[in-house]
C-alpha cells in the first residue's frame, strides 16, 4: 500500500467548492485500486485566515507543507484583502518558494467540451502550454518613487536568469521530443529589448541540443491571434510567466471555458511539493451558490495522479470528465446545464466506476 501525503489549501469563493469534488474523485479512485492511499491535510489559509490572523497562512506555513509530496489548491483572492497581498502571500509564495518552475497548462478541446470557433475539430485544439513559474516578470522586483507626487514613476522590473531561462526552456524541448510534438515559443523581442531578446536567444541555443525537435517562434499579440484563428498551429508551447498566464485564460475559452483548465506547477527535481490547481480563480460572482464547474479541479487531480505515477487513472479520469460532458445531462450553468456542482462530482464518480480497472 502505497501513501501519498497531500496538502489541501481550498483557499476562497468557489475554491473549498470545487476542490470537494476533487478530493471526492480521488477518494474513488483509491477505492477502486485498493493499493494506494491519499492523507489529505487541510489547511485553513485564505482570505478568511487573513480577516482574523492579519496573515494569509501561517508563519510556518511553508515548513508545514514541505514534507508533503503534493499540494492540492482551490483558489485564492477574495474582495476585502488587496490581490497583490493574498496572492503574493499564498500562491505565488509556495510557487516561488518551492521553486515549481515549471506550470503545465493543457489547452485541450476534451469530448463533449463546448468551443466557441467555427468549424474547429477537436483534435485542432491540442496543446500543452509550458509557463516558467518562478521569476520574469512576476519577480516581484521594482520600486514606486515620489508616491503621490507629480514627478511619481513606478517601475516593475522582471528578472530572466540564465538559470531560469534556460531550464523552462530545456523542459519544454524534452516534452517535445518525447512526444514527438512542435514546440513553439512566444515572446516579444520586438518591443522588450532585454527580457525577450535573452529568451529568444535561449531558445534558440538550446535547441541546437533538439536538432530533431521542430520549432516555431510567435510574437506574443500574434500567438493570441493565432490560438483562436488556428489553434492546430500549437503543440507544445514554452512561454514567459505573464505571457503564459495571459494566454492560458484564452487558451480555456477556446477549449470549453474557465471550469475546464486545469494546471500543475511542478518541480521536476522533486526537491519540494508540486501543487495541482484549476487556472480560475475564486470566482466571487458565482461564490456560495454551489454552481462552480469542478472539471478543472477535477482534471488537475488527474494531473496529479499522472504527477503520483498512475498515469492509467489518471487517463480514467479523463475519460470520465469526458463521458459526463458528452452525455450533457450532469453539468453547471457554465456548460449549459442546470446541475450543482457537487452532482457534477458525483456523475464524474459514476463514470469513473464504468470504467475497468486501469493496470497502474
Ligand atoms: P476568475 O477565474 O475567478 O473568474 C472569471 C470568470 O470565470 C467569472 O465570471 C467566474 O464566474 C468564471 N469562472 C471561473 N471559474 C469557474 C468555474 N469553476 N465554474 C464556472 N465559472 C467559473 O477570475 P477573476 O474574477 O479575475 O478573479 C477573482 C479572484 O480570484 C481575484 O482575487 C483573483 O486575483 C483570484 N485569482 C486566483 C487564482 C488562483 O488562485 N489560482 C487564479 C485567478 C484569479
Ligand atoms: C493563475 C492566476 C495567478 C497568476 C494570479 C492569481 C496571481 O491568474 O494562476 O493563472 O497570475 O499566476
Ligand atoms: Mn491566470
Amino acid at each position: 500500500m502505497k501513501t501519498h501525503k497531500v496538502a489541501v489549501i481550498a483557499g476562497d469563493g468557489i475554491g473549498p467548492e470545487v476542490l470537494a469534488e476533487g478530493i471526492k474523485v480521488l477518494r474513488k479512485v483509491e477505492a477502486l485500486d485498493g493499493n494506494m492511499k491519499f492523507d489529505f491535510t487541510h489547511f485553513p489559509w485564505g482570505c478568511e485566515y487573513y480577516a482574523n490572523h492579519g496573515k494569509m497562512m501561517a508563519d510556518d506555513g511553508m515548513d508545514q507543507l514541505r514534507n508533503f509530496e503534493a499540494i492540492y489548491l482551490g483558489a485564492v483572492g477574495f474582495p476585502g484583502v488587496p490581490d497583490h497581498v493574498s496572492l503574493r502571500e499564498l500562491l505565488l509564495k509556495i510557487r516561488k518558494g518551492f521553486d515549481q518552475y515549471v506550470n503545465i497548462r493543457p489547452v485541450q478541446l476534451l469530448e463533449g467540451a463546448p468551443c466557441p470557433l467555427k468549424d474547429v475539430k477537436r483534435e485542432e485544439v491540442d496543446m500543452i502550454v509550458i509557463r516558467e513559474n518562478s521569476e520574469g516578470e512576476y519577480a516581484g522586483a521594482g520600486d514606486w518613487l515620489f508616491k503621490g507626487k507629480p514627478e511619481e514613476v513606478v517601475l516593475q522590473t522582471g528578472v530572466f536568469s540564465r538559470k531560469g531561462t534556460e531550464r523552462i526552456i530545456r523542459y519544454a524541448y524534452e516534452l517535445a521530443r518525447k512526444e514527438k510534438k512542435t514546440l513553439t515559443s512566444i515572446s516579444k523581442a520586438n518591443a522588450l529589448n532585454y527580457s525577450m531578446v535573452f529568451w529568444d536567444q535561449v531558445f534558440e541555443e538550446v535547441g541546437k541540443e533538439y536538432p530533431e525537435v521542430k520549432t516555431a517562434s510567435y510574437l506574443v499579440d500574434a500567438a493570441a491571434m493565432f490560438f483562436v484563428k488556428q489553434p492546430q498551429r500549437f503543440q507544445i508551447v514554452v512561454t514567459s510567466n505573464l505571457f503564459g498566464d495571459i494566454i492560458t485564460d484564452l487558451g480555456a475559452a477556446i477549449a470549453g471555458g474557465m471550469g475546464l483548465a486545469a494546471g500543475a506547477n511542478v518541480n521536476p527535481e522533486r526537491l519540494h511539493p508540486s501543487m495541482f490547481e484549476p487556472i480560475h480563480g475564486s470566482a466571487p460572482d458565482i461564490a456560495g451558490k454551489g454552481i462552480a464547474n469542478p472539471l478543472a479541479a477535477i482534471w488537475s487531480a488527474s494531473q496529479m495522479l499522472d504527477f503520483f505515477g498512475y498515469n492509467d487513472w489518471g487517463r480514467a479520469v479523463l475519460k470520465s470528465i469526458e463521458k459526463v460532458m458528452v452525455e450533457k445531462k450532469t453539468l453547471t450553468p457554465d456548460l449549459g446545464g442546470t446541475s450543482t456542482t457537487s452532482e457534477v462530482g458525483n456523475a464524474v464518480i459514476a463514470a469513473l466506476a464504468g470504467i475497468s480497472k486501469p493496470q497502474c
